[in-house]
């Protein structure tokens, strides 16, 4: 197996691409990649205030990394969700590379912030943990974002979690969430500008990224996702990628080019926020009087 570009030994091969890279060239394939997304969807200038959620793990440490290395120049965000010795470990990693890197980390802890752990949310309303995790993080970090004057918050999702969330929603005809499927969901009144730079980088490609450039990364799973659909979901695309390299890339970017468009209602412009109300607790945007991570944590924080 030879490098496509320098035909020195490779290291890894890309087979939706028909390329393997020696270390060099797998670096600049990763970058081009994300470029090419941050291009595409018109995620950011280079003067952005941009935040990376950091959780510790291979994609958003190698997000972090490439977006730097393209010039940006965003801070890290960790949120301890107090998932025992998994969230202790993914919290030093994510210190130990911006110490590293010399770049700056805040961290926000869900425990002696709001109340709660992402364990004792699950137990209290006996739903699965990763509904309640989802909820806190964007939440959260959004609201991290507005108090302290982030325009974006950028996230590691890769081609991977988006096609598998792709294909949850397809088989569900989801068509709410089929609209909001999108690497950019644009600022509105109360909300951050979220953006997924690593649409077009599977979850390989971001390890074998962390690997190369000596990032030592969480490597270890969120012991609480066990049993989640979109682990299924990912074990059927990845079957379906075996047989044939680049379907998931064909299914994700076919997607975004050529359908999800017809799920929007609102023209290119319109506000959908605008219609939004404001929690009578935070003030933050909701369809109800209390939004749903105020409720969550009345029901997950243990009352005075
Ligand atoms: Fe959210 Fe595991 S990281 S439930
Ligand atoms: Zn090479
Ligand atoms: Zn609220």
């Amino acid at each position: 197996m030879k490098c496509r570009v320098c035909k020195a030994p490779a290291v890894i091969d890309v087979r939706r691409h028909n390329a393997a890279f020696c270390p060099d060239h797998f670096v600049t394939h990763c970058r081009d990649q994300v470029r090419r997304a941050i291009h595409d969807h018109d995620m950011m200038n280079p003067e952005d205030r941009v935040v990376v959620a950091v959780s510790g793990g291979k994609d958003s440490l190698a997000l972090w990394d490439l977006l730097v290395d393209l010039g940006y120049h965003p801070d890290g965000v960790y949120l301890g969700l107090g998932i025992g010795d998994y969230s202790d470990d993914s919290a030093d990693h994510a210190r130990a590379y911006a110490t590293e890197h010399d770049v700056t980390l805040h961290e926000i802890d869900l425990a002696t912030e709001q109340g709660f752990t992402i364990p004792a949310a699950a137990a209290a309303t006996h739903r699965a943990p990763c509904g309640a995790c989802g909820l806190s993080k964007r939440h959260l970090l959004n609201r991290f974002a507005l108090d302290h004057g982030y325009d974006t918050v950028a996230t590691g999702h890769n081609l991977d979690d988006e096609a598998a969330v792709l294909l949850g929603n397809v088989l569900r005809w989801d068509t709410d969430y089929l609209a909001r499927q999108h690497p950019v969901l644009p600022s509105a009144p109360g909300f951050a500008r979220r953006i997924k730079p690593l649409v077009r980088l599977g979850e390989r490609e971001s390890a074998a990224y962390c690997v190369i450039r000596g990032i030592d990364y969480q490597v270890d799973e969120c012991p609480m996702a066990a049993g989640n659909r979109h682990l299924y979901y990912k074990d059927v695309l990845n079957t379906l990628e075996q047989r044939s390299p680049g379907t998931k890339a064909a299914f994700l970017h076919g997607f975004l080019d050529h359908a999800h468009d017809r799920f929007t209602d609102h023209p290119d412009g319109d506000d959908p926020s605008a219609q939004l109300g404001r929690c009578a607790e935070c003030g933050a945007p909701t369809t109800t009087e209390v939004c749903a991570f105020c409720r969550l944590q009345v029901r997950a924080a243990p009352r005075p």
